[in-house]
């Protein structure tokens, strides 16, 4: 039997280590990566950073990973995230964080050093451009963006997701998108900015599953 919950709910108990699935509109079902969000930073993670200066504000920052991360190493970070208890989670770990939409007003606009869009968050809302432009209008002129794609291959696509549990439950569709790494040029120049960098770093997860997670950095000018 199938029941109606929320997303927010879902994600929730993700959050707190529930098995919990992503699924599209094309019928695929992946698992959520909320283990991986919930562990301490790690692996690519650390190449992300390095090149984050601050301050640094995390968009969909999750239960905080790279708040905190950032936060060890001396470096002004803040998240900001519609869901409270992503917002919850990074502010017990230690973290700054927000409850706000990043289209929401947001404190320093126009004067973050760094923005992070990590772990896919460039699918935020489902329309790219239109984040990345916003994201870009955070920043300091002379900051920069740096932004997790998807693997190289395919298109980028928009298309609904829904979170649902194993036992049935499934939350409402909402828009989210996938950029793959090769049509980062062609994002950035819709959003206005300049490709600086792209790179990719193989990871293990906890039990050893090897991966590779892909970034790129830009900035306005
Ligand atoms: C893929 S998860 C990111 C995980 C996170 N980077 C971490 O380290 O745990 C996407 C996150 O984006 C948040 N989110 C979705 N829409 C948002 C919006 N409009 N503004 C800010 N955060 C948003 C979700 O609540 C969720 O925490």
């Amino acid at each position: 039997m199938t029941t109606a919950t929320t997303s927010s709910a879902l994600y929730g108990e993700a959050l707190h280590g529930s098995p919990v699935h992503v699924r599209h509109a094309d019928g695929r079902c992946v698992p959520l990566a909320a283990a991986r969000w919930l562990g301490a930073a790690r692996g690519a993670d650390m190449a992300l950073l390095a090149r984050a200066h601050g301050p640094v504000l995390d968009v969909g920052c999750g239960p905080g990973r790279l708040v905190c991360a950032l936060a060890a190493r001396g470096v002004p970070a803040m998240g900001v995230d519609t869901d409270r208890e992503a917002v919850r989670l990074t502010r017990r770990a230690g973290g700054a964080a927000l409850q706000r939409s990043v289209f929401d007003d947001l404190p320093r606009q126009g004067s973050w050093g760094t923005a992070l869009l990590a772990d896919g968050n460039i699918g935020i809302g489902g329309d790219p451009p239109r984040l990345l432009r916003r994201v870009a209008a955070l920043v300091h002129p002379l900051g920069r963006v740096l932004l997790e794609l998807a693997p190289p291959g395919g298109a980028a696509a928009s298309a609904a997701v829904r979170l649902e549990t194993p036992d049935g439950r499934r939350g409402e569709w909402f828009p989210w998108a996938r950029v793959p790494s090769d049509s980062a040029e062609a994002l950035c120049r819709k959003a206005d900015l300049r490709l600086l960098e792209a790179w990719s770093v193989d990871e293990s997860d906890a039990v050893g599953i090897r991966r590779r997670r892909w970034f790129a950095a830009a900035s306005r000018g």
